[in-house]
């Protein structure tokens, strides 16, 4: 079996992996990352979402051996020390959740589109989470959430 070393949430694991087996399986049953949900079978959902070397990908459209080097980051390892990202603080702020099952994977996206385009509109925050559902919240506080992180940010960065 191939083996594969690949660095999540900053640490670092090399594991013996089947060819076929998905990331999101990888990071869910070998790793316990269940953080990151699985929400459909077709690719569809976003609620997989996790940011692989600087991208967000769905991590069920990844097979594990093509992680083998890589740098990934789950919702489980956003904060830094315990202090929420903005955009985990903001999606509370906000109330940009309600059954909540969407939301690592809106949030893991939203970390690549934020890094992507550090003030998108609201209509550049539909667009970059496009390939994210959510059955809940109607998108509205989705997009707020998204808008007022990349504020702190910037705020942040300018500080
Ligand atoms: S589980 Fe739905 S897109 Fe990955
Ligand atoms: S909050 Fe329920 S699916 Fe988005």
């Amino acid at each position: 079996m191939p083996r594969i070393s690949v660095n999540v949430d900053g640490t670092a694991f090399t594991d013996e992996v089947e060819p076929r087996l998905l990331l999101v399986h990888y990071l869910r049953d070998r790793l316990g990352k269940t953080g990151t949900n699985i929400g459909c079978d077709t690719s569809n959902c976003g609620a997989c979402t996790v940011v692989m070397d600087g991208l967000s990908v769905k991590s069920c459209t990844v097979l594990a051996v093509q992680a083998d080097g890589s740098d990934v980051t789950t919702i489980e390892g956003l904060a830094d020390d315990g202090r929420w990202h903005p955009l985990q603080k903001a999606f509370h702020t906000e109330h940009a959740l309600q059954c909540g099952y969407c939301t690592p994977g809106m949030i893991m996206a939203s970390v690549g589109l934020l890094a992507d385009n550090p003030d998108p509109s609201d209509e550049e925050v539909r667009e970059g989470l496009e390939g994210n559902l959510c059955r809940c919240t109607g998108y509205q506080n989705i997009v707020k959430a998204v808008r007022t992180a990349a504020a702190e940010m910037h705020e942040g960065a300018t500080r």
